[in-house]
């Protein structure tokens, strides 16, 4: 199994090496023939290749049989034209490798209830799926640009049938599996894509009788989300409403330094199950860059979710979350989900924490 690891900038490197420890221990214990390939992508592409996607690593990915990337961006980048900046390289990932169904499971560890911002009793007992649609929308719809001497901005907010389709049922058969309820987030009452975002959905779940549908305006959704989060069980929407959405609910489970996320799409791999790629929600927060302040735990969880999608590994997929629930009752904490009564642990040290209980 060839996994390329695309580490990028700021935080990255140190939290994909210890998700990496964590998938070289899974291989070594299930006899899984794992190798390893770098890439170098983001920010650090840019000052090497002069590009944040070279060539050479959009065809490593095509090749791999799954992707684990850190992430990528920080200010030394922020001035690049659109164009150039760290973000096309997971922009260029994802619309090269059609990874168009973005999973990004929002799920609050018991030990972490008193890390949310909000209230115990609000956020015990979340579990929740975002399906982002992930390679059309406003992201990459035409026109877009800047146009006449700087004085108007266009965007281009546009979905087909089939993309919504297709992004339907990823959420349909993903709540299925869990308590079969799908909650579809648009903005029906004000834009044309919407409307048929909701007829197109309304559709799908047609296939789906035993799954139960409500549609939600994305602006009250963002209010049900801190006011009575439990309910929710999938959420589908479009790319840039769950770009905004999956954010909030990162928070609701104490800290986006807990959230793991997989995209999936067309590709197979080896084992014919999906070429996918597989992040941390959060960012490659700069400011604490080298320093050992950051939370492993989203990588390594998304490492958990690369056996469960791209190798079809349920138990060790299980075994690495039920081991990061292990750390934190024991009290160990990186700085962004730390409390009273906690031990504070750098990211090495949380990783050997994971690697310990595994
Ligand atoms: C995310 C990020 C990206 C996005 C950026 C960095 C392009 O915010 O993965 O949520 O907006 O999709
Ligand atoms: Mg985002």
């Amino acid at each position: 199994m060839n996994i390329l690891v695309l580490s990028g900038d700021g935080i990255g490197p140190e939290v994909t090496a210890e998700a990496v420890r964590i998938l070289k221990r899974v291989g070594t214990r299930h006899a899984i023939p794992f190798q390893f390939e770098e890439g170098v992508v983001g920010g650090k592409a840019i000052d090497r290749k002069g590009h944040p996607l070279p060539a050479p690593v959009l065809k490593k990915a095509m090749r791999a049989d799954a992707i684990l990337l850190g992430a990528v961006g920080g200010p030394k980048w922020d001035t690049l034209p659109h164009a150039m900046r760290p973000e096309q390289a997971l922009l260029g990932l994802r619309s090269g490798l059609k990874l168009f169904a973005n999973l990004r499971p929002a799920r609050i560890f018991d030990p972490l209830v008193d890390a949310s911002t909000l209230k115990r009793e609000v956020v015990q007992g979340i579990d929740l799926l975002v399906v982002r649609e992930l390679t059309g929308g406003i992201y990459f719809g035409k026109p877009r640009g800047i146009r006449g001497k700087g004085k108007v901005g266009v965007n281009t907010e546009i979905y087909t049938e089939e993309e919504i389709t297709r992004i339907g049922r990823v959420a349909f058969e993903a709540a299925r599996k869990r308590r079969r309820k799908v909650t579809s987030v648009d903005r029906a009452n004000i834009l044309e894509s919407s409307i048929l975002w909701r007829q197109t959905i309304t559709a799908v779940a047609k296939e789906y009788p035993d799954v139960s549908l409500e549609h939600m305006y994305v602006d009250n959704c963002a209010m049900q989300l801190v006011r009575n989060p439990r309910p929710f069980d999938v959420i589908v929407t479009s790319n840039l409403f769950g770009d905004i959405l999956s954010d909030e609910a990162a928070m609701l489970t104490g800290s986006i330094g807990m959230l793991p996320s997989a995209s999936l799409g067309e590709g197979k791999n080896r084992l014919d199950l999906p070429r996918g790629m597989y992040e941390p929600v959060h960012g490659s927060a700069p400011d604490i860059a080298g320093k050992g302040l950051a939370n492993p735990l989203a990588t390594i969880l998304s490492s958990a979710l690369l056996l469960r999608y791209s190798l079809g590994l349920e138990e060790p997929t299980m075994a690495i979350e039920e081991a990061v629930n292990k750390v934190l009752e024991k009290g160990y904490r990186t700085a962004d989900i730390g409390g009273e009564g906690t031990r504070r642990v750098t990211t090495q040290e949380m990783g050997e924490a994971v690697q310990g209980e595994l």
